[in-house]
């Protein structure tokens, strides 16, 4: 994909905390990091991530999957809002629905999503979790292009943090999360500044042809 927008566009979805949220918009306080967080959306009120959105002065949008009569509207409802803010880029950070092939169509290699596991290993819910209990000794975060399947999609970035014999899933979670954000800041500005080529499942920063 290439970045048409100087700052990128981004529009950030969340459904949590919003801390991953919070490490963009403060990377993009700096101008020389290249893009800026035009809309922030949520498939649910009431969360922290959109207090974040709101204090940064970011306009917010919630659709509830409740609200539409079937899961396929509630995605092009998604899919419609999205592209009314012109991204250039769309981050999923903490977003805990899984888009649908309306969604997927309209922003083709431009709909990124962290995860707390490094992937392949442990996709889904409880990435963190699932590898406290498997007994690894790494663990980590995985920053991939979204494809129609359950955290499948090419890998951008990944970053690996240890795990402690004494850790219990909330101070694991919290210590893959400090490096997650670390890594969607570095990748999110590359992304914005350089532009991002996937080719089968390879990715690289950059544009088609460089
Ligand atoms: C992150 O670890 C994300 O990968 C996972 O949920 C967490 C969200 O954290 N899906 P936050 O809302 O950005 O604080």
């Amino acid at each position: 994909m290439s970045v048409t927008s100087s700052p990128a566009r981004l529009v950030v979805l969340v459904s949590g905390a919003g801390t991953n949220l919070q490490a963009l918009l403060d990377a993009c306080a700096d101008p020389s990091y290249g893009a800026r967080v035009v809309a922030v959306g949520a498939d649910r009120d009431d969360i922290e991530g959109l207090a974040r959105a709101e204090r940064a002065g970011v306009p917010t949008f919630v659709r509830k999957v409740s609200q539409f009569t079937s899961r396929e509207d509630w995605d092009r409802a998604m899919a419609d809002t999205v592209a009314a803010f012109d991204p250039d880029l769309v981050v999923s950070a903490g977003f805990m629905k899984l888009a649908g092939a309306e969604f997927l169509a309209r922003f083709p290699g431009r709909y990124v999503n962290t995860h707390p596991a490094l992937l392949p290993a442990f996709p889904g819910m409880h990435g963190a979790a699932d590898a406290l209990e498997h007994g690894v000794k790494v663990a980590g975060a995985t920053l991939f292009v979204v494809d129609p399947g359950v955290d499948t999609g090419p890998i951008i970035a990944q970053r690996a943090v240890p795990v402690e014999p004494e850790d219990d899933v909330e101070s694991l979670h919290e210590r893959i999360k400090v490096a997650e954000r670390e890594m969607l800041v570095e990748a999110v500005g590359r992304i914005a500044r350089e532009g991002l080529v996937v080719t089968g499942r390879k990715v690289r920063y950059g544009s088609a042809g460089k």
